[in-house]
């Protein structure tokens, strides 16, 4: 009997661990420990049977049994470690989180189309070698008018209705106010733009706001030509609207350049054809520009007889209702969510 049993001992520790090798989830293993540890499990049969093995003999037949009871424990034991680890293993693969990683910003609304596009207009610019400098909104009349060549009682400031405050200054009509301050402050050569808001004393209607923005140019230096000026403005507009764009001079009156006048594009909408926007012709006159009139350099205190420059002044929403075919002005500051989120 003794051997019986220790026999079956033997067996059922060796046949244990054979079945243990291949638990690889835990579904697995609740059976095994059932089969192997239960009730009902060919250990207690055996362990049943030790009773009617010879007195002097169950000491070492009862030992064994608990040495094959306490193997398949730790049998148990070693599975079930071992299969939570793979499991966290498993998630730590699958779940993994770095929490030391920046986090990411959630997208909350969108740059404004004027934003987009002036600091589109800025990186094109500033690729071509300009600096860029910001005006002042509220300047006095020297900046904004005098410095520029229109003294006081000048017929030419009907041009600019202007919102005047109490003590007389001036909501900038244009950054041209920037003019005098830029050329005075720097040395040739002078590469500035100055993006700016500016204001104007109007009626609105869809293609005139009180309140806009302008891009003004200035590049002085020894022997700066016309030709340099229409190639800058060129190079920019074809940048702006990413196509091939033709740009020709019209003289005009601006009492800070001379000569003066507007420059027309190739109409973009069209592309020349012909169309409404065009009325026809092919060109937009889209912005003024000129050779700085020497007065004005000279008022900053530039030589007039060894440098000369040009100097323009656009506004950006035109450029930006062509580039998008926006026919009303006057969307730019209604926030109209429906209008903004289209540039999204
Ligand atoms: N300041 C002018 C305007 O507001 C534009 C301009 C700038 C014209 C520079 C010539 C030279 O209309």
């Amino acid at each position: 009997m003794k051997n019986e049993v220790l026999d079956n001992l033997d067996k059922l520790g060796s046949c244990a661990r054979d079945d243990f090798k291949n638990v690889t989830d835990s579904k697995k293993l609740d059976e095994l420990r059932t089969k192997y540890l239960g009730r009902k499990s060919a250990l207690t049969d055996i362990l049943k049977k030790v009773k009617e093995v010879k007195q002097e003999d169950r000491a070492e037949v009862g030992k064994r049994a608990n040495e094959v009871k306490a193997g398949i424990e730790s049998l148990v034991e070693t599975a079930t470690k071992t299969i939570e680890n793979q499991k966290l293993e498993k998630n730590l693969k699958e779940d993994w989180k770095d929490v030391t990683a920046p986090g990411v910003r959630p997208q909350r609304g969108s740059l404004h189309p004027i934003t987009q596009l002036m600091q589109k207009t800025e990186d094109i610019f500033v690729n071509m070698g300009f600096e860029v400098e910001m005006p002042y909104e509220i300047d006095d009349d020297y900046h904004n008018f005098e410095s520029v060549n229109i003294p006081k009682g000048h017929p030419a400031r009907d041009a600019w209705d202007t919102f005047w405050t109490e003590d007389k200054n001036v909501l900038i009509t244009h950054t041209s106010s920037m003019q005098n301050r830029v050329m005075k402050n720097k040395k040739p050569p002078i590469r500035i733009i100055v993006p700016g808001k500016c204001f104007r004393n109007e009626a609105t209607d869809a293609r005139h706001e009180h309140t806009f923005y302008q891009v003004e140019g200035i590049y002085v230096d020894k022997g700066i030509t016309m030709t340099d000026m229409l190639g800058t403005l060129k190079t920019y507009f074809e940048a702006f609207f990413e196509k091939d764009i033709d740009v020709k001079f019209i003289p005009d009156y601006f009492p800070f350049v001379e000569p003066g006048g507007q420059i027309a594009l190739t109409c973009v909408l069209c592309d020349g054809k012909g169309c409404k926007v065009c009325k026809g012709s092919g060109w937009l006159e889209i912005l003024g520009c000129g050779m700085i009139h020497p007065k004005v350099l000279e008022m900053a205190g530039i030589d007039s007889t060894s440098y000369t420059g040009f100097a323009w002044g656009f506004g950006l929403e035109r450029l930006i209702m062509l580039k998008h075919n926006i026919n009303d002005i006057r969307l730019f500051h209604k926030g109209d969510l429906r209008f903004i989120k289209q540039f999204n």
